[in-house]
């Protein structure tokens, strides 16, 4: 349900619905300390009280309220204050906004209350957090069930302390609405996004950003030309071309310059490595790397980092065809090394290689982040609850774990010791694109990428786990794509770019 964002820091409550956070702490003080009229606090405290409520930690209540702005007040607990983290409030708001989409309630007021920690810029989170928990995805729904609730919703952040601004709230839905336009991507249907649909997706994102991003492509014959066999190896098998895609954001004032990478295999189906016939429909998701640069680039536009971001998108389908590839193929990358296909359902990697490899030399940045739904490894590795990371720049992963821990994109470092690199060391090629089975799967996958990264500072991120299917965190919806790695990467960039 998409939200409508205003901020004020004084003034009557307005809307129908009102949203406050009691912490256990203040329970009984908490209607006092803000600035409403006599008879919203004293409705609150008769709610509070008559709900036996205790404010726990994601307990929530709504009740009746005889005025008539609001009619209704939601109520969640926040536990002790000493407790509480930036993403436990945002889980909080997502499964909150969740209960009031529920009603028919049209508009909202957010109470910023006094017990919310100055640092966590309160009004930009809970901006954040109420538009990715509110998301649904409903491009093919041609009745809506729901109808009889509102289609949309206003929503007044209401902030008497000023710990944050209209300006925190615009960047918070920014960040959201990059997020939850990966999502999008993600969630649709394969016949709908293919390598060229995501190519057309670059340049309308390009197209809407009055100059700010540049959007270039090679098609399969330009990428012929370059010596990217690694990347046509995989693209081959379809019958729909596959597509590299660059976005360039170079903004006046940036001291560092990142290229992103995503893996954008639109549908794989294994190749001549076929995939099992049972969940086969996941793999639509295969391009959620992909979408996530997307996403990362829409939002730093609007946000307007001063930083030089590049954008790569890695396009094609695995196919099984005529003229598909076949394990047994040797074919020779971008950058000269030759690989030996063991199987053809480790596709993105090939991809990725040439991708990365062509991005080093040509763009020459002072590191390289690729987001890859890569390996079923990593799942079993780390569920659906972490980034895998494997870098080549110990330092420059941890900055991107600790945004991860800001952001609640969490990110987990696997090993690389050189060892791993002798497992896929080809028998007739300098390289084999799969290490032994049953090892280290998403290691070896990592350090295959390696191999195209020229040495430039780069960190791989696993996102095969956290893309979908991810459970127990209330801002993400079930069954739907997450938009793993946006926020965090967003973060990182935003941090980097305040840096010398
Ligand atoms: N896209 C898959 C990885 C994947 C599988 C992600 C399931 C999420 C859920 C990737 O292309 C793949 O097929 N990897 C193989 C590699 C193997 C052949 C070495 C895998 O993980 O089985
Ligand atoms: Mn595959
Ligand atoms: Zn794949």
């Amino acid at each position: 349900m998409p939200l409508n964002f205003d901020y004020r820091s004084a003034g009557n409550i307005e809307t129908d619905g009102l949203m406050i956070f009691v912490s256990s702490d203040d329970l009984g003080n908490f209607a006092r300390q803000h600035d409403l009229s006599e008879e919203i606090s004293g409705s609150i405290e008769l709610g509070i009280s008559s709900e036996l409520f205790l404010g726990n930690y994601n307990e929530q209540k709504t009740f009746a309220v005889p005025s008539s702005k609001p009619r209704m007040v939601h109520m969640s607990g926040l536990g002790e204050i000493k407790d509480l983290t930036p993403e436990k409030l945002r889980r909080v708001c997502a499964k909150a906004i969740r209960s009031v989409m529920d009603t028919k309630i049209d508009s909202l007021t957010v109470l910023i209350s006094k017990n919310l920690p100055e640092s966590f810029e309160s009004g930009k989170l809970v901006a954040e957090a109420l538009s990715l928990g509110s998301y649904q995805f409903k491009k093919y729904k041609t009745s809506d069930s729901d109808d009889l609730r509102s289609s949309q919703m206003n929503v007044t952040v209401f902030d008497p302390f000023q710990t944050s601004s209209q300006d925190s709230i615009e960047r918070g839905v920014s960040i959201a609405r990059g997020n939850n336009f990966t999502r999008d991507l993600g969630n649709t249907a394969p016949n709908d996004l293919t390598p060229d649909d995501l190519r057309q997706v670059a340049q309308d994102l390009a197209e809407a950003s009055d100059g700010k991003l540049n959007f270039s492509f090679f098609d399969e014959q330009k990428m012929s030309e370059l010596g990217m066999e690694m990347f046509l190896g995989v693209s081959k098998g379809s019958e729909v071309p596959g597509r590299m895609v660059f976005l360039e954001y170079f903004p006046v004032k940036a001291k560092h310059t990142v290229a992103l990478v995503g893996k954008g295999i639109t549908f794989d189906t294994g190749g001549i490595s076929l995939k099992p016939g049972k969940g086969m429909e996941e793999m639509k998701f295969d391009m959620c790397g992909a979408g996530a640069v997307l996403g990362t680039m829409k939002a730093i536009v609007e946000l307007e980092l001063p930083i030089n971001v590049i954008g790569v998108l890695a396009a094609a389908e695995n196919m099984p065809d005529g003229k598909a590839q076949k394990p047994g193929d040797i074919v020779k990358a971008y950058n000269g090394k030759t690989v030996e296909i063991l199987n053809t359902d480790a596709e993105g990697r090939l991809v990725l290689g040439d991708a990365l490899s062509y991005t080093a030399d040509h763009y020459k940045p002072d590191c390289m982040i690729d987001l890859a739904t890569l390996t079923g490894a990593c799942i079993v590795a780390l569920g659906h609850l972490s980034i895998g990371a494997i870098t080549n720049d110990q330092k420059l992963c941890e900055s991107i774990i600790e945004a991860g821990e800001r952001t609640g994109d969490r990110v987990w470092q696997l090993p690389s010791y050189p060892e791993y690199g002798e497992l896929i060391k080809g028998k007739h090629a300098d390289l084999q694109n799969i290490g032994p089975p049953g090892e280290a799967g998403t290691v070896t996958a990592g350090v295959f990428l390696q191999e195209f990264v020229n040495d430039v500072p780069w960190v791989h991120l696993d996102i095969a786990g956290t893309a979908w299917g991810v459970k127990g965190i209330d801002y993400h919806p079930a069954n739907s794509a997450s938009g793993s790695g946006v926020r965090l990467l967003i973060d990182f960039l935003e941090n980097l770019s305040e840096s010398e």
